[in-house]
C-alpha cells in the first residue's frame, strides 16, 4: 500500500507530460495521412516526401541546389510538380500570365523581423498593399532617371577597376572575383541611396563584416520562407526572438555602419540631391502626407541587400560562363577590342549607349541572365477566390503556386532544344524569336512585381563587366575545392579565384 501511494505522483507526473507529446506524435501523423491521401492536391505528382510534410523543404534548402533539384524533378513528373502540400511548381512558361496575374496576392513568407519590420513592396502579401508601396518609389527606378545616376556609377567603376589594376594585375597576385564584386555592388547601390560608398572597395575588404553579416542571416531567412507557419510565433515574440535566431547583425561595426545608414537617410530628407533614395523619401502617401522615415529605412535596407547580391552573383555568372564556355572569351575581347580601336567606347568609362551597340557583349548578357538567374528560388503567389485550371487540372483557391526562373529558363519549346546549353548566340539569330525569349524569361520575375532594379542593375552590369574585359586579360586560377557557389534563395559565389593582367594602360583618372 506504501508503495502504491509512493509510486502514484509519478505515473500522474508521467501522463501529463507524455499527452503534448503524444498528442502532437499523432497530430503529425494525421497531417501526413491526410496530406497524402485526402489533401485537394493529392492527384498532383510529386515526390512523395514533399507531398507528406512541409519539412521536406528543409532538406531542399540543406542541398543549396534548389535549382538542379526543380529541374530534375520536372524532368521527372511534368509540367506541374506538388513541391509541398500545399505547393506547386510549374514549368511552363505559357502559364505565368495566370499564376502571375495582376490580382494574385503573394504567399506568407513573414520575413519582415528578418529584413526590417516594416514590409517593404517585395514582402506585401496583398496585391492592393503592394500597389500603393510600388507606386510609391517606382517612378525612381525609370531608366531617364537612372541614367541621371550614371557618372555616379562610374566613379564606382573607376575606383573598383583602379584598385583591381594595382592589387592585382600590377602585383601578378589571385583576385577572388566573388569577394571583389559583391564589394562593388554593396558600394554601389550605397552610393546610389545614400549618396557615397561604405568603402569596401577602397578598404579592400568586407567593412564592419557587414556582407559576411547579410550573409550568414541567410539560412535563416531561408527557414522562415521555407516553413513560415511555423516560425512566425518565433518572430512575432521579441522573447522567442532572441532564443531561436541569433542576432547576426550585432557585430559592433556593422551595426555602427547601419545607423550611420539609418541617420543618412534622417538627414537626406533635409537634401536635394538626385539620389534614389531622395525619391523614396519624396513619395508621398494617397492623403498626400509624406511616407515615415522608418519605412524608406526599410525600403532602402532591403534594396542594398536585394540590390547587392544578385547583381554580384551576376558579375559572377557571367564571368564563369564567358570564361569556361569554348570561343566565348576569345570573341568578347576580340568585339570589345574592335570598338576601342574603332574609337567607339568613351574613356575612361564607355557609356551605358555605346555599350548596347556591343551585339555579342549583349548576347553574353542575355544568356547569363537566361542561365542563371540569380534569384533562382520558386516565386510562389495564391491561388485567388476562382481557383485554376492548370492542364486540364482543378486547382483549388488558397493552393500556392510558382515557378523557378531557373526551370522556367531552360523551357525548350521558347528557348529552344538546347536550352540547357549557355549559347550567347541564341540571342542573335532572329529578332522575333530574341523578343519571345526575352518576354517569358523569368530572371526578373513576372507582371506587377517584376524586379524594380532591372534598370539599375542592367547599368550596373553592362559597365562593370564592359570595363573589366576591356582592361584586363583575365584567366581562370586553379583553387584546391574549385570555385564554391551555393543557392539559399539566391546563388552566391565564394572563392572565385582568378588572374588579371592590364591590357591597355589604365586610363588617366578623372
Ligand atoms: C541581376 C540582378 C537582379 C535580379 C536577377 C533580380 C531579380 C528579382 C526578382 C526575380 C524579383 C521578383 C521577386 C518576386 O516575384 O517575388 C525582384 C524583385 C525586386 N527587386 Fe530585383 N533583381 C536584381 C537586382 C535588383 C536591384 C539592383 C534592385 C534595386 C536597386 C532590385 C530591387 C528589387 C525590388 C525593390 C523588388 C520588389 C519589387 C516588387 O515587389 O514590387 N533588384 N528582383
Amino acid at each position: 500500500m506504501v508503495e502504491m501511494t509512493k509510486f502514484a505522483p509519478s505515473v500522474e507526473v508521467g501522463v501529463v507530460l507524455a499527452s503534448p507529446v503524444l498528442f502532437i506524435i499523432f497530430y503529425a501523423l494525421w497531417r501526413v495521412i491526410y496530406n497524402v491521401f485526402l489533401h485537394p492536391l493529392r492527384h498532383f505528382p510529386g515526390p512523395g516526401w514533399a507531398a507528406a510534410s512541409d519539412f521536406f523543404k528543409l532538406w531542399v534548402l540543406h542541398t543549396k541546389q534548389q535549382h538542379t533539384l526543380a529541374l530534375a524533378a520536372h524532368a521527372k513528373y511534368g509540367p506541374i510538380v506538388r513541391a509541398a502540400p500545399n505547393l506547386l511548381a510549374v514549368n511552363d512558361p505559357r502559364l505565368l500570365p495566370e499564376i502571375y496575374h495582376r490580382r494574385a496576392n503573394k504567399t506568407d513568407i513573414f520575413t519582415q523581423a528578418i529584413l526590417g519590420e516594416i514590409a517593404p513592396p517585395l514582402e506585401c502579401k496583398d496585391w492592393r498593399e503592394h500597389a500603393v508601396r510600388r507606386k510609391r518609389v517606382a517612378s525612381t527606378f525609370f531608366q531617364t532617371n537612372l541614367l541621371k545616376l550614371e557618372g555616379q556609377v562610374d566613379k564606382c567603376v573607376l575606383e573598383w577597376t583602379d584598385a583591381l589594376g594595382t592589387r592585382f594585375a600590377d602585383t601578378g597576385k589571385p583576385l577572388n572575383f566573388a569577394g571583389w564584386s559583391q564589394w562593388f555592388a554593396y558600394d554601389t547601390i550605397c552610393t546610389l541611396t545614400l549618396g557615397r560608398a561604405l568603402g569596401f572597395v577602397r578598404e579592400g575588404c568586407d567593412v564592419g563584416n557587414l556582407i559576411k553579416n547579410f550573409h550568414s542571416m541567410a539560412p535563416y531567412a531561408a527557414i522562415v520562407y521555407a516553413l513560415p507557419w511555423l516560425c512566425a510565433p518565433v518572430l512575432r515574440s521579441a522573447f522567442l526572438r532572441n532564443i531561436f535566431l541569433p542576432n547576426k547583425m550585432a557585430d559592433q561595426a556593422a551595426t555602427d555602419k547601419l545607423t550611420e545608414f539609418q541617420t543618412s537617410l534622417a538627414e537626406d530628407r533635409e537634401k536635394e540631391k538626385q539620389k534614389v533614395v531622395n525619391n523614396i523619401l519624396a513619395a508621398k502617401n494617397e492623403d498626400g502626407k509624406g511616407i515615415e522615415v522608418e519605412e524608406a529605412g526599410a525600403d532602402s535596407f532591403i534594396l542594398m541587400v536585394l540590390a547587392s547580391d544578385t547583381t554580384s552573383g551576376f558579375f559572377c555568372g557571367f564571368v564563369e560562363y564567358v570564361m569556361q564556355t569554348e570561343g566565348v572569351y576569345t570573341r568578347l575581347m576580340a568585339e570589345i577590342a574592335e570598338a576601342d580601336r574603332r574609337g567607339d567606347l568613351s574613356s575612361p568609362v564607355a557609356t551605358f549607349e555605346e555599350i548596347q551597340k556591343l551585339s555579342y557583349f549583349e548576347a553574353c548578357h542575355l544568356e547569363v541572365l537566361r542561365y542563371q538567374p540569380s534569384a533562382s528560388i520558386l516565386l510562389s503567389r495564391l491561388v485567388g477566390e476562382g481557383g485554376l485550371n492548370l492542364h486540364g487540372k482543378w486547382v483549388p483557391p488558397g493552393t500556392e503556386i510558382g515557378a523557378n526562373p531557373h526551370v522556367v529558363n531552360r523551357d525548350k519549346t521558347v528557348f529552344g532544344e538546347d536550352a540547357d546549353t549557355f549559347r550567347p548566340d541564341r540571342w542573335l539569330e532572329s529578332e522575333d524569336h530574341s523578343q519571345e525569349m526575352e518576354r517569358y524569361m523569368l530572371t526578373w520575375g513576372y507582371g506587377t512585381r517584376m524586379c524594380l532594379g532591372k534598370n539599375i542593375a542592367t547599368i550596373e552590369t553592362y559597365k562593370l563587366l564592359l570595363q573589366f574585359f576591356r582592361l584586363f586579360y583575365i584567366s581562370t586560377e586553379e583553387h584546391q575545392g574549385g570555385w564554391r557557389k551555393e543557392n539559399l534563395g539566391l546563388i552566391t559565389y565564394y572563392d572565385m579565384w582568378l588572374r588579371i593582367k592590364h591590357r591597355v594602360p589604365l586610363p588617366l583618372k578623372p
